[in-house]
């Protein structure tokens, strides 16, 4: 059980993290999801003893990480950002090393129990390789295996498949899954799918502070609440438009950018909870216009926060309604880091444009990772 009260971390005058709160439960698979430099690696370099917090206290299994540091250590297996790996070991001589440093003498035995962690992250043939040849995603799988050394009872892995190619992402999802049936895990991620496949719960953070703790199901149907397509068609660029917006459920359509000769791009909003699909393609069918591409615009990860920043201030203040997007408005940039350059709009009838003009920037770099 991991239990964070009112964790505070000031980095100068800057708070890195604000009176974190929360409770992870044995056996639960937890997600830590926020943009760069929402405080997920603060957060879980004080909850594993790296570092300590400006005020507030973390516990693990009912032991306080500052009054008791060995005694809460020994129940956590830790993946930091940057696996804390000796380039010039073998995987064999590095994971023996660790075995030593955390092994009480005569609790495991040594080759069964690092044979069989090695059989679980898919390290068995990099087992005499030195660690500097190693690629970056095998590097992060010794990262993986130190951590699970001892068989700590909770697991605390901080972006455990940045640098992973997709095959091996894959696989790390599944280890991890498999690892928390009797284990309490908590993981930081800032991909959203990351979360849905792994874990249970998923708390968000953003700006140092807790956004929304929920199942990542709950969060999904935030996603698709408000669905959004492009389309593209083959037709006359007026008549196509018309057609979209008679079909019922469409909240807004336009054509964003001229595709290929005699073809547009069209961002198709609907309403929220309908699903759109079907009768756009009988209306185009009966129309003679063909569809050339279909593509889900799920809302990213950065309207995700917004919306919930903005929940959270209507909480907060119930009479102060959030103000209303406009064409050309700039999302509010919640990462407190990089611009977030995202076009929101609120108008169904936007103004009429000429061929040449490429209206969206909405339609471009908004699919999520994976
Ligand atoms: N040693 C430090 N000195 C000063 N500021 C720091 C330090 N470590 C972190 N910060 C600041 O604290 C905030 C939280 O950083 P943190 O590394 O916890 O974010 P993160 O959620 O892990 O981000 P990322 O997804 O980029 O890893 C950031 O604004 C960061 O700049
Ligand atoms: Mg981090």
């Amino acid at each position: 059980m991991i239990e964070v009260s009112n964790l505070t971390k000031t980095y100068g005058k800057k708070r890195g993290i604000d009176r974190l709160s929360f409770t992870i439960g044995d056996g639960e698979i937890v997600g830590f999801l926020g943009p760069n430099g929402a405080g997920k690696s603060t957060t879980m370099n004080i909850i594993s003893g790296y570092l300590s917090a400006s005020s507030g206290a973390a516990r693990i299994g009912g032991i306080d990480i500052l009054e008791d540091p060995v005694a809460a250590k020994r129940q956590i297996g830790y993946l930091p950002e940057q696996p804390p790996l000796y380039l010039d070991m073998t995987v064999a001589e590095y994971l023996d090393f660790i075995f030593d440093l955390k092994v009480p003498a005569g609790e495991l035995k040594r080759s069964a129990h690092i044979e069989e962690i090695c059989e679980l992250v898919g390290l068995k043939e990099h087992y005499t390789r030195v660690i500097r040849n190693l690629s970056k995603g095998y590097k992060q799988r010794v990262g993986l295996a130190q951590a699970l050394i001892g068989n700590p009872e909770v697991l605390i892995l901080d972006e455990p498949t940045v640098g992973l190619d997709p095959k091996q992402i894959i696989e790390i999802r599944n280890v991890i899954k498999g690892l928390g049936k009797n284990r309490t895990i908590i993981l930081s991620t800032h991909i959203l799918q990351e979360v849905s496949a792994i874990c249970e719960r998923v708390l968000v953070i953003n700006n140092g502070q807790i956004v929304a703790d929920d199942k990542p199901e709950n969060l999904s149907s935030m996603i698709t609440g408000d669905r959004k397509l492009t389309v593209r068609v083959a037709g006359p660029r007026d008549s196509v438009r018309k057609i979209l917006r008679s079909i019922e459920g469409v909240r807004f359509a336009d054509v964003t950018v001229q595709a290929e000769k005699g073809s547009y791009d069209f961002l198709v909003e609907a309403r929220p909870n309908v699903d759109i699909r079907k009768p756009m393609f009988a209306a185009l069918a009966k129309a003679g216009y063909p569809i050339l591409q279909l593509k889900s615009m799920d809302l990213s990860l950065e309207d995700i926060f917004l919306k919930l920043v903005e929940e959270k201030k209507k909480q907060r203040d119930p009479h102060n309604k959030a103000p209303k997007k406009v064409p050309g408005e700039v999302a509010l940039n919640v990462s407190g880091g990089e611009e977030s350059a995202q076009e929101a709009y609120a108008s169904p009838e936007p103004p009429e444009q000429s061929e040449e003009e490429a209206v969206s920037p909405a339609a471009e770099g908004k699919e999520e990772e994976i």
